[in-house]
């Protein structure tokens, strides 16, 4: 069998034209998402029934294109299995009930090895998805993710999404030590985590740090990074052939001081992809990275996607939006996008 097209470009290795797919290419913006949904009941039930879970992945290579599936889940499955008691409230996103405030209360938590061994049905629906991908015969990549531990740290301290982040930056500045001791923790079952995603079958991990952006540049090595890398060491001394995108949202500042073992670096929509190039594109393939409200416009999108060929051409490129793409975004516009990345790039 060839190799996976999408594991090739991560690995910076010639390809026959770019590969593409979109962050979030799972979710409501496909009635077929949404009637499956609404036979689980809710988003969470989803996320724990392997055959719906796998049915779901599938959906936006048959009915978009796209040359890559991720995992269907979420990230704040992690916590919600260490005993955080996660809910997904609609209209309100999500919310722990019991959020952490004190080191007794990060010190009741399920951890390391025994948090990740209770994420049996992630596991479950990478295996089911593995063969499944494997049948159908189209060299189609697997992607695993998960969330960075600062992104799952500010969902944990928190509660819920925030536009302030004042909970946990009062902890940054005025008790780093809890903090960290969090971050630590979470990124101990991270690293077992993605070592079970891989072994379940897995072709490439992404570790979403969505809101690298909260964090004062001169910190971000701090209290994300480095966590985020250390990661990515523990990954790639176990199975470094296996590519590892790490994808920190809204960070250009950063560019001049990114490090670490890892394959490709997402660039998010705000950021300049020729920027990206010019300080990382020697080292790491780049993801992205269009912004994904063109999505309303076919017009502004076929733009966007030749200026993005144009600064990165056809080597070292994954084609993606720099953000999660929307629930009301017309999905033949999402099917636009998808075939203009290739007849940009050549796709036969
Ligand atoms: O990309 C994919 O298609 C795979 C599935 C996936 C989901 N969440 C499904 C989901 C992935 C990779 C995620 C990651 C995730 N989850 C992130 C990082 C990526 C990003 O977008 O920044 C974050 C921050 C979360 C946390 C989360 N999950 C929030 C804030 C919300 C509510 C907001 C929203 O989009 O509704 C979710 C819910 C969620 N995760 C949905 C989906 C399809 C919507 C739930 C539904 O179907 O009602």
């Amino acid at each position: 069998m060839a190799n996976k097209i999408f594991v090739d470009a991560c690995l910076g290795k010639e390809t026959p034209y770019t590969p593409v797919w979109m962050m979030r290419q799972a979710g409501r913006y496909l009635p077929e998402y949404k009637l499956v949904r609404a036979e689980a009941g809710n988003f969470l039930n989803l996320c724990h029934d392997p055959k719906k879970a796998a049915e779901v992945t599938i959906q936006p290579l048959d009915i978009v294109g796209v040359d890559a599936a991720i995992l269907f889940s979420d990230i704040l499955v992690i916590p919600d299995e260490m005993g955080m008691d996660l809910g997904f409230f609609t209209g309100e996103g999500p919310k722990f009930s019991d959020p952490l405030k004190s080191q007794a209360d990060l010190d009741r938590l399920t951890k390391g090895k025994e948090a990740a061994s209770k994420l049996t049905y992630v596991y479950d629906t990478i295996k089911l998805l593995r063969t499944q991908l494997d049948e159908r015969g189209d060299n189609i990549a697997l992607i695993g993710f998960t969330g960075a531990p600062w992104t799952l740290a500010t969902y944990m301290i928190e509660g819920q999404g925030t536009k302030t982040y004042n909970i946990c930056k009062k902890m940054m500045y005025s008790n780093p030590e809890l903090l960290h001791n969090i971050l630590h923790e979470v990124t101990q079952v991270v690293k077992y985590y993605m070592e079970k995603q891989i072994e379940s079958g897995i072709d490439v991990v992404q570790i979403f740090d969505s809101w690298a952006a909260a964090i004062e540049i001169d910190m971000y090595d701090e209290f994300s990074w480095k966590y985020m890398v250390e990661i990515a060491d523990y990954l790639k001394s176990k199975y470094p052939n296996v590519p590892i995108i790490m994808f920190p949202k809204g960070i250009p500042a950063f560019y001049d001081k990114v490090y670490g073992n890892f394959d490709v670096f997402g660039v998010d929509w705000a950021s300049p992809m020729a920027l990206a190039k010019e300080k990382l594109g020697d080292k790491y393939v780049l993801q992205g990275n269009m912004e994904p409200c063109r999505l309303y416009s076919q017009e502004m999108t076929t733009a966007s996607v030749e200026n993005i060929h144009k600064v990165m051409g056809a080597k070292r490129h994954i084609f993606n939006l720099g953000h999660g793409i929307l629930p009301d975004v017309p999905v033949e516009n999402a099917k636009h996008f998808v075939s203009e990345c290739h007849r940009v790039s050549g796709k036969k």
